[in-house]
């Protein structure tokens, strides 16, 4: 599922940047993807995976 049509990036994509490097910041994945330059109406859906991904790594430690 795209989660960038702009720029055709998958949730997939983004998913495994998080796992590949979970301290690297919002800002710097939507840099390396160019998510959110065009329309930026995915920028907020980036932002909550993020947020998500952060929640979910919180629950698995515990
Ligand atoms: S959908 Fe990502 S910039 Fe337009």
């Amino acid at each position: 599922m795209y989660i960038c049509i702009c720029h055709a990036v998958s949730m997939d994509d983004i998913v495994k940047e998080f796992q590949k490097d979970p301290s690297k910041g919002i800002d710097k994945v939507l840099q390396q993807f160019k998510v959110g330059e065009d329309c930026g109406s995915c920028k907020e859906v980036v932002k909550q995976l993020k947020i998500d991904f952060i929640k979910q790594s919180i629950n698995w430690s515990s």
